[in-house]
């Protein structure tokens, strides 16, 4: 049977480039939205007229009613969260039985989450700034092969041994402390379980049969920069962010990969530790932060601001084979007199790639453009732009390379010009 081919969205910065609302426009198109990877670190917000909502688990094509909800097996979930969500989405009035978990999805226990906080505190003065949603030691799990598999969840045996070795493992490592009863935990994932398991489902037929019958959009979390391969190492989180990581957390092949499209803010933020070569520790840095609202959706903290970085955003297009880009928060460079990029790096003087990023004698070059006074929420054809901003967009443009098919003009799901 012939496949159609399914595309990917992902976000190429350092994750928050508001993949949430393009993936929801995207998603009219589409019969199902998967996710590939990372867990409740990520946090999608859409804006519905007077409703915010916050999503941190299940995919953001969740406001268009006809599309199925897919959680892929590249994911690591834990089950409160995951419970906690889905009550609310349906006191929200959305049909929850079109969310589907894949088997092959891991969960994260409560040993995980104190883990991440216990590994944190061990780095000590060089912490990576986690979402502390034990995202990382949930990865450790899965690859040091002691994981629980969502598809484990419906087998009482298999849960109980793999609880008691996990525990016993952390209990001879780290002492007691913070470690819950053996018992207690066994029976309150049995019990957890029991919710979940009507949305659990054999991932890999299921994404194979609806390419086979529909159309389906891929979904990243976070951002290439954070992608623990490609990103600023050590500072990423534990999973592939970039869109090869969507065949690997799907079970599908690089061939059933259609289009490719990247989310990138008009400038730059990062949220936790690392190297951050457009940072701006101003006034303009702040007030970046004011008008674009940038603190985090999951853990509240402030975001670092900083201008556009064209090289790793080149770099970025590159991991990704971006064939298409969509620019979001163009409306808060709005008022500025002057808009940095950064369009090199220098290493003790000599041009270097993302790879120097951190290094001592890292230097970047920054071109500057004009702004434009304007407002331009209520903007919705790219060509009606004040030509500042269309200036702006069309450098932001020709350095990723490829067409920049949507704008987004202000926080409103209908604020996008095209
Ligand atoms: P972890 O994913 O919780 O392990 O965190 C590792 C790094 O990724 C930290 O710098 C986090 O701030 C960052 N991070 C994780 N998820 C997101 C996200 O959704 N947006 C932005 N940064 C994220």
């Amino acid at each position: 049977m012939s496949s159609n081919k399914a595309d990917i969205i992902v976000g190429i910065q350092w994750g928050d480039e508001g993949k949430g609302r393009i993936v929801d426009l995207y998603a009219e198109r589409y019969d199902v939205v998967a996710r590939f990877g990372g867990g409740d670190n990520a946090g999608h917000t859409i804006n519905v007229g007077e409703q915010k909502l916050a999503l941190r688990i299940v995919p953001s094509g969740v406001l268009q009613p006809h599309v199925e909800l897919f959680i892929g097996g590249g994911t690591v979930i834990g089950l409160d969260g995951l419970i906690a969500e889905l009550d609310k989405l349906s006191q929200l009035g959305v049909d929850i039985a079109r969310v589907r978990i894949s088997d092959r999805a891991h969960v994260v226990l409560p040993y995980h989450p104190a883990a991440d906080r216990a590994d944190e505190t061990a780095r000590g003065d060089n912490p990576i700034g986690t979402t502390g949603r034990g995202i990382g030691p949930a990865y450790v799990d899965k690859v040091g092969r002691h994981g629980i598999t969502f598809g484990d969840l419906s087998r009482a045996d298999i849960v109980a041994q793999r609880i008691a070795f996990n525990l016993e493992r952390r209990r001879s490592s780290q002492g007691d402390a913070g470690l819950p009863s053996e018992r207690e935990l066994i029976e309150s994932t049995l019990a957890s379980a029991q919710r979940i398991l009507p949305h659990v489902i054999d991932g890999v037929t299921y994404i194979h049969d609806a390419m086979a019958r529909g159309r389906v959009l891929i979904e990243g979390a976070q951002g290439s920069l954070l992608d623990v391969g490609y990103g600023t190492y050590p500072y990423v989180t534990s999973s592939h962010t970039i869109a090869g990581g969507a065949c690997t957390g799907l079970g599908i092949g690089p061939t059933a990969i259609g289009s490719v499209i990247g989310v990138v803010k008009a400038y730059c933020t990062r949220v936790g530790a690392g190297p951050f070569p457009s940072e701006l520790q101003d006034e303009t840095g702040e007030r970046l932060r004011r008008q674009g609202g940038e603190f985090g959706t999951v853990t509240g903290r402030p975001r670092r601001c900083g201008w556009f970085d064209a090289v790793a955003a080149r770099y970025a297009v590159a991991l990704n084979g971006l064939t298409g880009a969509a620019v979001t928060k163009l409306d808060v460079l709005s008022g500025l007199e002057r808009i940095g990029i950064v369009t090199g790096y220098r290493l003790n003087g000599a041009a270097v790639g993302f790879g120097a990023i951190g290094q001592s004698g890292f230097e970047v070059e920054i071109e500057e453009m004009d702004g434009w006074a304007q407002a331009i929420d209520g903007v919705r054809r790219i060509a009606d732009l004040p030509p500042a901003a269309g200036a702006y967009l069309e450098r932001l443009e020709s350095l990723l390379g490829v067409p920049v098919e949507t704008v987004s003009v202000g926080p409103e799901r209908s604020q996008l010009a095209r």
